[in-house]
């Protein structure tokens, strides 16, 4: 397992799900963690749990989609723990609606959250991530996150995949501005297959929903035998990967994606 000794991290949408995991799982490999979100008191817990096991970690509230609450989240981490190393553009949203379905203000808010959110971050981030790389041998990082949605097309929602595509490239390009302007900064994505949490969940509720049912037994069973590896992911999954991008492991990656999806994408 890749360490993240004396490493600063902040993650968005971390209260729960992969977000969540992967902070409890950066403070178990050495980071300090600033666990951000709108939901405070679940991300209050997650904090909670992470002290108690012996991590270090703070909670910020943070709409991604918010300017000065990125600002806010930024200052904690450097202000509490000295610098920022890693960004995890981890927060996200899926509607599930076809795109005859989807209302505008439903659009709007997919492209407020997987997209805006993403550039906000990167951007009101990366000061602080540029001047931690100054005094670090392999620089700092940032990770977003994609998905397999963003690789190939998704007929349960087209419009979370224009978005997850959005942040695939924007990943590529983020890594060619902040190369080209000497910055030590590496940005890498993830795309995680079907993974078990809430909004794991939303797919398989949106999925029995296209045949006319609530039941999502059936739907799950259907996915699972689609998965070459044969199960679905769990948040430990993702959050390997995530701590293995942000991690001086990953030192020549960066406008790289990294497909973690059981093979899902390799058929
Ligand atoms: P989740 O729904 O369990 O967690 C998402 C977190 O983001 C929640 O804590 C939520 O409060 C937070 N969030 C939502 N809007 C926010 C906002 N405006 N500001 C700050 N935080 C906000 O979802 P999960 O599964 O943990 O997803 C994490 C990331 O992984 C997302 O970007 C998602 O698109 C991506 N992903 C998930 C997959 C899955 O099957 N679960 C598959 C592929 C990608």
């Amino acid at each position: 397992m890749s360490r993240l000794d004396g490493k600063v991290a902040l993650i968005s949408g971390a209260a729960r799900g992969i977000g969540g995991e992967t902070a409890r799982l950066m403070a178990q490999v050495g980071a300090q963690i600033v666990v951000a979100d709108v939901l405070d008191e679940r991300g209050r817990q997650t904090v909670a749990a992470i002290n108690a096991a012996g991590g270090q970690a703070e909670y910020a509230h943070l709409d991604v989609t918010k300017p000065e609450d990125w600002t806010a989240a930024v200052n904690l981490a450097t202000s509490r723990f000295g610098k920022l190393d890693v960004l995890v553009n981890n927060a996200g949203v899926f509607i599930g609606k076809g795109i005859e379905e989807i209302s505008l203000d439903e659009w709007n808010r997919l492209v407020a959250v997987n997209m805006t959110g993403v550039f906000l971050g990167t951007r009101l981030a990366a000061p602080a991530l540029r001047e931690a790389a100054k005094s670090s041998e392999h620089g700092s990082a940032i990770v977003n996150l994609a998905s397999i949605a963003g690789i190939v097309g998704s007929q349960l929602d087209p419009l979370y995949s224009m978005t997850k595509g959005g942040v695939t490239l924007f990943t590529k390009s983020a890594a060619l501005e902040f190369g080209r302007k000497g910055y030590r900064i590496r940005v890498n994505s993830i795309h995680p297959g079907v993974i078990q949490t809430d909004m794991g969940e939303q797919t398989f509720v949106a999925r029995a929903q296209r045949t006319g049912s609530n039941d999502t037994t059936a739907v799950r069973q259907v996915v699972t035998d689609s998965v070459p590896w044969g199960r679905m992911g769990v948040p430990t999954d993702i959050a390997k990967g995530i701590v293995f991008l942000a991690s001086d492991d990953a030192s020549f990656m960066t406008g790289a994606g990294l497909v973690v999806d059981g093979g899902w994408t390799a058929h």
